[in-house]
Formats: structure tokens, C-alpha cells, sequence
């Protein structure tokens, strides 16, 4: 059986994880942020398989979702046996983030609400610890106590002072994102879940450059779903490891029915990557690409232009924010 980074399979990390929870939750119940990404359905289902029904799932839809990936991330875990509560939060979270630009602003105001929101769910659950799908590339990221800041990730940067738990459990800390997705299958978890691309915590929230609005928003997750179908549907989805649409604030002057508009430049970002420390922006088709933009800029309201990003990472990072 293939190895972990670490050096043990997936089913020897499981198995030890598996008494380490049982460990720290000392029979007690433990609330987990539901994301939908690889990473917190990974813990949901490790957590779940140590503990069975002490672990409720939190799924906090904060409106920075992308198109219809709600409804989704509930259908595909209809099938198990966990205890999910969805909270429609969109309406706070967008209050909170009224007219604040700065992307560690915005990253820092996202994590904090979310473990407010835990915070009430698990008073109603009355949970004891809270479980993370934090990874590996999160803290080394997030920066050690000696290690300048790169990026402060919501799940271990944004932290309020006053959590109300008796601890954390972080079962996929020592991970790299492909060892999160060969512990997944060992689980069992469905490919829905595992094949998912990489998405952020912050969601859409650092995908709208600048300021957020339910209309910007909006305006993204259609853009986005258009980029997004087209690339599985030309199939070239397992070449290319993370992809996505980013809108940005700049106005940009262009025809429209024979009329001047000014609308937004929307970029579309595409990585190759092993291990998301290091990318390379991948190699789409020019007709892909042409098709693409021509369905963007007549499909999508507000978008005047849309531009390839060419940057790898270093020195750029996947994310723009
Ligand atoms: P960057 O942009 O740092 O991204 O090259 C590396 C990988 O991490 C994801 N990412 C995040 N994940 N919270 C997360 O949970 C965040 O704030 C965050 N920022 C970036 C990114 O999508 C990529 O896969």
C-alpha cells in the first residue's frame, strides 16, 4: 500500500488517529466545521469513524460559496450517517464585511464570525471540543512564533481569545493535501468529496478583490461556474490541479451591443501543482480559452473583460488575496 509523506500508510494514520480522538475527546461531544472542501470532510469522516454520533457537523453557508456548492456539499453527505446542521448565515457574514478591503481584514473578520457561529451551535449542541481540518501547508504558512506571517488561514490565524471549548482536535495537521485525499479513499468517502479541488476558507470571500457585495458575489459564482464547466467539459479537469475565476475591481472600457461599457476584469486562474507550496499555471488551450472568455463576457452582467493568469507560484501564490 502506497505511503503517507509521513511514512505509514493511510490505514496506520487512521487507526492511530482514530484512538488519539477517542483520547482527547475523553467521551465528549466535538463540533466540526463543515467547509464541503477535501480537508473538513476528510476530518468529518475520520472524526465520525472514532466517534460516531458524538460529532455534529456545522455547515456554515456564509454566502462566500460558490454556484450551487451549498445544496451540494448536504447532498453528498445525505448517504452517511452524521449528525450536519446547515446554518444559513450569508446576511452576517456580509454585514460584518461591509466596505472592509484588506485581504487579512476580510481572511481574519471570516474566521472569527465562524467560530462565532460555532460558537452558538455548539452551545445548542452543547459540544466540547471543536474539531479543524487544518493541514499541514496551513501552519507552515500561517507562520510559526518565529516565522514572519505569509498568509493567517481563517482555521488557525483568526482565532478569538475567548473560544469557549475545552480544546481543539486537528486530526489532519501533520498532511499534505494529497495524504488528506489517500486517507479520504481509505475511508471510503465519496469521490465528490475527495476529487474536490482545494477551497479556501474565506471561499469567494478572497476571490472578489476588494470589497464584498451580494451582487459582486453573484457575479463571480456565475463566472466561475461557466470557467469551471467548460474545463470539465473539454476534460482536461484531472490535468489541471486547481482552477478558478477571480473578479477583480478594475474597470475596464469596452462594446457591448453597440453600446461603451465599463465593467469589471474578470481573471481565470489555473495551477498545476504537487503540493500547492510550489506552482505552475497551466497550459489551457487558446480555443478553450477563447471559448471561455466569449461565454463569460455575453453570459455574465458586469464583466467587461476576462484575462489568463500567467503567474507561477513563487513568486506569485495560487490565491490573488
Ligand atoms: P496560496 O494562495 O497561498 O494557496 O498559494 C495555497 C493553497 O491554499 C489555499 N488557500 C487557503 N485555504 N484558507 C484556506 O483554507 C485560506 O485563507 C487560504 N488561502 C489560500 C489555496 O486555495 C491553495 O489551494
Amino acid at each position: 500500500m502506497e505511503k503517507l509523506e509521513l511514512g505509514q500508510t493511510a490505514a496506520e494514520y487512521i487507526e492511530a488517529q482514530i484512538a488519539d480522538i477517542k483520547k482527547q475527546a475523553k467521551g465528549g461531544k466535538i463540533l466540526l466545521g463543515l467547509s464541503g472542501g477535501v480537508d473538513s470532510s476528510v476530518c468529518a469522516a475520520l472524526i465520525s469513524k472514532a466517534v460516531g454520533k458524538q460529532l455534529t457537523c456545522v455547515f456554515v453557508d456564509h454566502g462566500l460559496m460558490r454556484y450551487n456548492e451549498g445544496d451540494e456539499i448536504v447532498a453528498a453527505f445525505k448517504d452517511w450517517d452524521i449528525n450536519l446542521i446547515r446554518v444559513d448565515a450569508e446576511k452576517r457574514f456580509l454585514t460584518k464585511l461591509k466596505g472592509v478591503t484588506d485581504p487579512e481584514k476580510k481572511r481574519k473578520i471570516i474566521g472569527a464570525e465562524f467560530v462565532r457561529v460555532f460558537e452558538e451551535e455548539a452551545a445548542k449542541v452543547k459540544a466540547d471540543y471543536l474539531a479543524q481540518g487544518t493541514i499541514y501547508p496551513d501552519i507552515k504558512e500561517s507562520g510559526g512564533k518565529d516565522k514572519p506571517v505569509i498568509k493567517s488561514h481563517h482555521n488557525v490565524g483568526g482565532l478569538p481569545d475567548d473560544l469557549k471549548f475545552k480544546g481543539i482536535i486537528e486530526p489532519l495537521k501533520a498532511l499534505y493535501k494529497k495524504d488528506v485525499r489517500a486517507v479520504g479513499r481509505a475511508l471510503g468517502a465519496s469521490n465528490i468529496l475527495i476529487d474536490r479541488q482545494p477551497f479556501p476558507g474565506p471561499g469567494l470571500g478572497i476571490r472578489v478583490l476588494g470589497e464584498l457585495t451580494k451582487k459582486s458575489l453573484d457575479c463571480l459564482r456565475l463566472a466561475d461556474h461557466i470557467y469551471r464547466n467548460e474545463i470539465a467539459n473539454a476534460k482536461i479537469d484531472s490535468t489541471v490541479d486547481q482552477y478558478f475565476a477571480v473578479l477583480t475591481p478594475i474597470k475596464t472600457v469596452g462594446i457591448k451591443n453597440g453600446q461603451r461599457t465599463y465593467d469589471n476584469v474578470l481573471v481565470l486562474r489555473a495551477v498545476t501543482t504537487g503540493d500547492f507550496m510550489n506552482a505552475d499555471f497551466a497550459r489551457i488551450p487558446y480555443e478553450l480559452l477563447a471559448k471561455i472568455s466569449q461565454r463569460i463576457t455575453t453570459e455574465v452582467d458586469g464583466i467587461g473583460r476576462v484575462v489568463y493568469d500567467i503567474t507561477s507560484k513563487p513568486p506569485g501564490t495560487i490565491e490573488w488575496e
